[in-house]
C-alpha cells in the first residue's frame, strides 16, 4: 500500500504519506461537507491504510474542521503518529484587522485558538494560509521561528504567496538560522500548472516540498461533469457553488474539457478511475512532496487511496503533459534551447536535472 511509504517533508526530517488527507469537507458549515459521522469515517479509513498525514486551517467550515480532527485523533490515541497541517492568516473578528493577516500579533492569536481547537500543546507543521500583501517576510519568518522554539510547532512553510515572497522568506530563514520552510502549499493539477514556471524550481533549489491543494479541481478531473451549452452539468461541489463568486466557474473552459477528455480516455486504457489517473500524474511530477485528496464521501476516498498504487506509462503520461501544457509566457520563452544554444556558443545545454520544465 503506497501510504505507508513515507517520505521526509522539503528539506525537514519529517516523514510523510505521499497522500495526505484534506479536510476541508469536515464540517456542513460551507454548503457542500460531510457530516461527523461521514468525516470520521473519511479519517479513520486514511490512517488504516497508513495514511499520517492530515490538513486542516482555522479557516475551515468555522473552526469544526480543526475540532473534529482533534477529537478523532483523541479517540484513538494517534497524537504522536500523526502529522497536523494547519494555517493562520484569515479572519477570526470581522472589524479587527489584527484578527487577522500575517503579522505577529495575529499569528500569536491564531496558534492558540488552533492549539485548543485541535486539543493538543504543538502543531506538527504550521503554515501561513494566504499572503496578505502587507507584512514583510522577516515578520513571518520571524515569528514562526519564534513558535518553534518556544515548542508551540514543529515545522512551517507557506502557502498560496508569490514565488518571490517565498524565496525572500527562505532565504532569510537560512542566512539568520531560523527555521527553514519546509513546504510551499499550492494548487496544481492537469488544470492549473501554473507553478511549474516558478514555484517548482523554486522548491527544488530550496529544500521545499510541495504540498498540492485542489489536484482534482475540486472534482472536476473525476470526470463527473459533463460541458453543456456553455455551462455544465453534474453534481458536487462545483454544482453546489454554481452561482457563488469562487473562481470555480473559471475552470469551465473548453480546454479543460479537452484535457478531461484525454484523461477519460488514459483512464479507459488503463483500467483505472478518472480521478485516479489525474491524482497519480500530479502526484509523480518533479518537486511535488505530497498530494492533499479531498473528499464528501467513502467511496471517493477508497477510489482516491489507489491512486499511487499503479504507473502511468510514459506515452500515457506524455499525452496527458502535452494536452494540458500551459501557454508560453514571457520570460519562459527565452530560456528554449535555441535562445540558449545562442548564449552558450552553440554547446548543448544541460538542464538542472528536475523540475526545470521546458514551459515555454
Ligand atoms: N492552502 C489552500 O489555499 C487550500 C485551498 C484549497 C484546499 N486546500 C486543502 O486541500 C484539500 C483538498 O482540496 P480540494 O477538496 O479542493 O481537492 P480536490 O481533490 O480538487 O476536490 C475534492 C472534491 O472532489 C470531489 N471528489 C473527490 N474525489 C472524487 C472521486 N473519486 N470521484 C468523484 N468526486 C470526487 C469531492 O467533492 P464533491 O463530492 O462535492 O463533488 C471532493 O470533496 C482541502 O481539503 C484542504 O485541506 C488548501
Amino acid at each position: 500500500m503506497s501510504l505507508d511509504t513515507y517520505y521526509t517533508l522539503g528539506g525537514s526530517g519529517l516523514r510523510v504519506s505521499r497522500l495526505a488527507l484534506g479536510s476541508m469537507t469536515f464540517g456542513t458549515e460551507w454548503g457542500w461537507g460531510a457530516n461527523e459521522d461521514t468525516a470520521r469515517q473519511l479519517f479513520n479509513t486514511y490512517i488504516d491504510a497508513g495514511g499520517n498525514f492530515i490538513d486542516t486551517a482555522d479557516l475551515y467550515t468555522n473552526g469544526t474542521s480543526e475540532r473534529w480532527i482533534g477529537k478523532f485523533v483523541a479517540e484513538r490515541r494517534l497524537r504522536d503518529r500523526v502529522v497536523i497541517a494547519t494555517k493562520f492568516s484569515y479572519n477570526a473578528e470581522p472589524g479587527n484587522p489584527n484578527a487577522g493577516g500575517n503579522g505577529r500579533k495575529n499569528i500569536l492569536r491564531a496558534i492558540e485558538g488552533s492549539l485548543q481547537r485541535l486539543g493538543t500543546d504543538f502543531i506538527d507543521l504550521y503554515l501561513l494560509h494566504t499572503w496578505d500583501r502587507l507584512t514583510p517576510a522577516e515578520e513571518v519568518i520571524r515569528t514562526l521561528d519564534d513558535l518553534v522554539r518556544l515548542g508551540k510547532v514543529r515545522y512551517v512553510g507557506l502557502s498560496d504567496t508569490p514565488a518571490w515572497y517565498a524565496a525572500r522568506s527562505q532565504t532569510l530563514a537560512q542566512c539568520r538560522s531560523y527555521e527553514p520552510l519546509s513546504t510551499l502549499q499550492l494548487e496544481y493539477s492537469l488544470v492549473e500548472r501554473n507553478i511549474e514556471r516558478e514555484f517548482v524550481p523554486l522548491g527544488l533549489e530550496l529544500g521545499m516540498g510541495i504540498m498540492v491543494w485542489s489536484p482534482l479541481a475540486r472534482g472536476l478531473l473525476s470526470g463527473k461533469y459533463q460541458p453543456n451549452e456553455g455551462s455544465f452539468t453534474g453534481s458536487g461541489r462545483l454544482e453546489t457553488m454554481r452561482n457563488s463568486n469562487s473562481p470555480t466557474s473559471l475552470k469551465m473552459t473548453e480546454r479543460n474539457w479537452q484535457i478531461i477528455a484525454q484523461l477519460e480516455s488514459i483512464a479507459k486504457e488503463l483500467g483505472n478511475s478518472i480521478a485516479q489517473v489525474a491524482l497519480n500524474w500530479t502526484a509523480n511530477r518533479p518537486g511535488i512532496a505530497s498530494v492533499i485528496v479531498g473528499a464528501t464521501k467513502l467511496a471517493q476516498l477508497e477510489d482516491n487511496l489507489k491512486a499511487l498504487d499503479f504507473q502511468i506509462p510514459d506515452e500515457l503520461s506524455d499525452r496527458l503533459e502535452i494536452v494540458s501544457r500551459p501557454e508560453p509566457q514571457f520570460p519562459y520563452t527565452f530560456f528554449n534551447p535555441k535562445i540558449q544554444a545562442m548564449i552558450h556558443g552553440g554547446k548543448p545545454v544541460s538542464l538542472k536535472p528536475k523540475g526545470y520544465y521546458p514551459v515555454m
